[in-house]
């Protein structure tokens, strides 16, 4: 069994707004093996990578992606939250990260925000930029809802899917497996010793969000989790280092 995986949250979180530019480059740096990113659609069916269903929180607009045409959501300011610094940042497509993502040998977590907003279709637009910028071998495809991962398994069964969940439910693997998903998505206190080894029995990959805390990432690589997701990826590789 290999090491685990570090998927930078979002990019370098913690150092650079979330889901933009600078927190992907950073990511980059960082010594990652990957980038977890959160994807949905604006009102003329552009995907794009933002967090929320409402843009209030990480720009300066206010109301729903879905109530923006692209064009007019990439005038908004998508640093300015976090730091006057990075006033000049935008909220960027899924082309346009994927045209700049394809050239590093890293890993992509793409998630699919349908749990709040079914967004139809959108499996599809995603799924055929993912094709046509050749991702698809490196990219393992989440989402709370999961109707989106019957619909990709459906588009493409051989792509990896992952079920996300932060609640605990009865038989969660099997449910896992009885989808057809490639791994399980959980959140840090789902975690136990058994899940790991249920998960590794039924050939699932399972990775582990949010993880910043040094004595959780200790956990993660001791249980030998296949991936944690954290927003701080610089002090992950280096603790990982120390195992
Ligand atoms: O994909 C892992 C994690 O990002 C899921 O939770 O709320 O950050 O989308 P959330």
């Amino acid at each position: 069994m290999s090491k685990t995986l570090i998927y930078a949250h979002r990019g370098a979180s913690n150092l650079a707004p979330e889901n933009t530019m600078p927190a992907f480059q950073l990511a980059c740096e960082s010594g990652a093996e990957g980038i977890e990113i959160d994807v949905q659609l604006t009102k003329d069916r552009v995907p794009v990578i933002i967090h929320d269903e409402n843009v209030r929180r990480t720009t300066n607009g206010t109301g729903l992606v879905q109530e923006y045409t692209c064009e007019q959501i990439k005038k908004l300011d998508a640093g300015s939250w976090y730091s006057t610094k990075f006033s000049d940042c935008s909220i960027v497509t899924l082309d346009e990260f994927l045209c700049w993502f394809k050239t590093l040998p890293m890993l992509l977590n793409l998630e699919l925000k349908t749990n709040v907003i079914e967004y139809k279709g959108i499996e599809r637009l995603v799924y055929d930029a993912l094709q046509s910028h050749q991702m698809l071998d490196r990219t393992v495809i989440s989402s709370f809802n999961f109707n989106s991962i019957k619909t990709i398994n459906e588009i493409d069964p051989h792509v990896q899917t992952a079920f996300l969940t932060s609640k605990k439910r009865h038989n969660l693997v099997k449910f896992a497996k009885k989808l057809g998903t490639t791994s399980l998505h959980v959140r840090y206190r789902l975690l136990d010793k058994k899940l790991v080894k249920d998960c590794h029995k039924n050939k699932l990959s399972l990775r582990v969000y949010t993880i910043n805390r040094p004595a959780d990432m200790n956990r993660c690589f001791k249980l030998k989790c296949d991936a944690i997701f954290t927003d701080c990826p610089y002090e992950a590789v280096e603790y990982r280092t120390q195992i």
